[in-house]
């Protein structure tokens, strides 16, 4: 096994990896300042997509046009829940700093992704129309690609054989950090594991499946769901995915 050695930052746990056979170098370890503002981007993506969980059944509402689902209706409540989570103000932060820069974008990117899909959400008459969390996640982290350019990336992905949608796929540095500690017994539920990997960090936020997730995800495994892709079979606690940060900072 790795060794490991655990940093404790803002009740976080973080743990950071040495590499099995390599010397522990300062270089190795991202610092806490990296962390801290790879959790941030992380609770930024799950407030703005825990808005759209919220808002399903009316999204799905075949019987209602306009939902008033706009981008700015989502984005001030994407804050609201930043806020009430991390005890910070988003707004506060100065946005010509690097954190400031890479939330900035997420928000710009949330506010083009509802104003991309208004017609999509407002149809009257379709019920199921397939905005989902999971899809908003990836447009949105798409457009946060597309604005800041090699500064940063944010993607969720999952172990390989959960992944639907191939744009979600794992690289390689990503399915060893899944196989090597995410998806270990003894690996401390919820626990992020971060590491440097050739001059840039990288942070592995696991999500598990809730009883909410198992209509799509879980049992009878292949019996396809509302979204036609084949249930994988998973039970409520396995890990399901992964919000995969890459930080460069300049
Ligand atoms: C309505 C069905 C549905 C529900 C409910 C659902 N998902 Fe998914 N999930 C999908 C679909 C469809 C995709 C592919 C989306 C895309 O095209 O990017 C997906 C993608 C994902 C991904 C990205 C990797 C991939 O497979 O492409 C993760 C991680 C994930 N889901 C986890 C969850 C978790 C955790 C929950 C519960 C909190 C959940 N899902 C609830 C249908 C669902």
């Amino acid at each position: 096994m790795p060794k490991r050695s655990m940093v404790g930052l803002g009740g976080v746990a973080l743990v950071v990896a040495i590499m099995l056979g390599g010397t522990a170098t300062a270089d190795d370890q991202p610092s806490p300042e990296d962390l801290r503002i790879a959790q941030s981007l992380a609770t930024m993506l799950q407030s703005a997509r825990a808005v759209i969980s919220a808002h399903q059944a009316e999204i799905n509402d075949p019987s209602r046009g306009d939902k008033g689902l706009t981008s700015r209706a989502v984005l001030d409540q994407a804050l609201e829940n930043y806020r009430s989570r991390a005890g910070v103000d988003p707004l506060a932060i100065d946005p010509a700093t690097y954190e400031g820069r890479l939330l900035r974008a997420q928000m710009d990117a949330v506010v083009e992704v509802m104003d991309a899909n208004q017609a999509t959400i407002n149809a009257e008459g379709v019920g199921f129309k397939g905005f989902i969390p999971a899809t908003f996640a990836r447009l949105v982290n798409e457009a946060f690609g597309r604005r800041v350019g090699t500064e940063a990336a944010i993607k969720v992905t999952a172990p390989p054989e959960l992944v639907r949608n191939r744009q979600s796929r794992p690289d390689a540095w990503e399915i060893a950090a899944i196989r090597s500690y995410l998806e270990q017994a003894d690996w401390p539920t919820g626990q992020t594991y971060a590491a440097a990997d050739a001059g840039k960090v990288r942070v592995m936020v696991p999500e598990y499946y809730a009883p909410s997730c198992l209509s799509c995800h879980g049992e009878p495994k292949g019996e396809l769901d509302i979204t036609g892709y084949p249930k994988e079979g998973a039970h409520e606690g396995d890990l399901g995915g992964i919000i995969s940060i890459t930080l460069t900072p300049q």
